[in-house]
């Protein structure tokens, strides 16, 4: 059942949200070659537990980190590791989630680290970008379809792949709530979209297939030809008028 949240309820999670994003501008201020996934993990649980909020990925189904942190071919969900060093050239997806007074705030972020190849800022550019076209549609009176397809639109028609087995989802109380959320679909479909809804909108996005692979560690999730991958969210609230997005900071750039 889709929550519709009380004003009330959205100041909460203008909170739990701006901590979310405080602490991804965190993340890419830290973050450098030659230090380890664990050592960002790390910057990510001080700037949440100080500001009185908790990671809400730590235990959640056993995961182990503050944040999933995910290098390269790595698409989500990846295991905060002292033996996984980051380096130049590099495209490092972070994606935290905080909770305080009993609500949700979550968004990622794919950073590059130094130079990175052409193809690589492509795809980043390209998955961020449908981000805010998806987010351009969520508006009251619209269904959760024309998010959907504005962002597989945005990126098959730039070459890229949908990734179909993991979707954004519906956020307050718990990190995921009704509705689904998918980044492919149909225009006029799902459910429709009412003032105090507050949803994550997530692109996954491939460079060369749709397909991903779960590594033996149960939780890193990879494309599955071993090319590069991107992710990019942010908690989104319907509104009577524009989308609220909950967790805008000074990293993201809406065009
Ligand atoms: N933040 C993720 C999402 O966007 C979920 C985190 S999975 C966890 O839905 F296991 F790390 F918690
Ligand atoms: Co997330
Ligand atoms: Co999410």
């Amino acid at each position: 059942m889709i929550q519709v949240k009380s004003p009330k309820e959205i100041e909460l999670m203008k909170r739990s949200s701006a901590i979310a994003a405080g602490a991804l501008e965190a993340a890419g201020r830290a973050l450098h070659a030659g230090m380890s996934t664990w050592e960002l993990d790390k910057v990510i649980y001080d700037y949440i537990t100080s500001e009185g909020a908790i990671p809400s990925s730590k235990g959640y189904c056993g995961f182990p980190g503050s944040a999933c942190i995910s290098v390269n071919s790595e698409l989500i969900h990846g295991i905060p590791s002292k033996t996984k060093i980051i380096k130049e050239g590099d495209i490092v997806s972070v994606d935290v989630t905080a909770e305080v007074d009993g609500y949700n705030g979550d968004n990622a972020y794919t950073f590059t680290v130094g130079e990175v190849s052409p193809e690589a800022r492509a795809l980043l550019d390209t998955t961020e970008q449908a981000l805010y076209e998806g987010i351009k549609m969520a508006r009251a009176g619209n269904r959760i379809g024309d998010i959907s397809n504005a962002v597989q639109t945005y990126c098959e028609q730039r070459g890229y792949f949908v990734v179909r087995k993991f979707i954004g989802h519906g956020i307050g109380h718990e990190m995921h709530e009704d509705p689904e959320v998918p980044n492919y679909g149909k225009p006029g479909r799902g459910p429709r979209l009412v003032p105090g809804m507050v949803i994550c909108i997530e692109p996954m996005i491939n460079q060369s297939c749709a397909e991903v692979i779960i590594r033996p560690d149960k939780w890193t999730v990879v494309e599955a030809n071993g090319n590069l991958s991107a992710h990019f969210e942010h908690t989104v609230a319907i509104t009577d008028g524009e989308p609220l997005i909950l967790t805008a900071s000074a990293l993201h750039h809406p065009k």
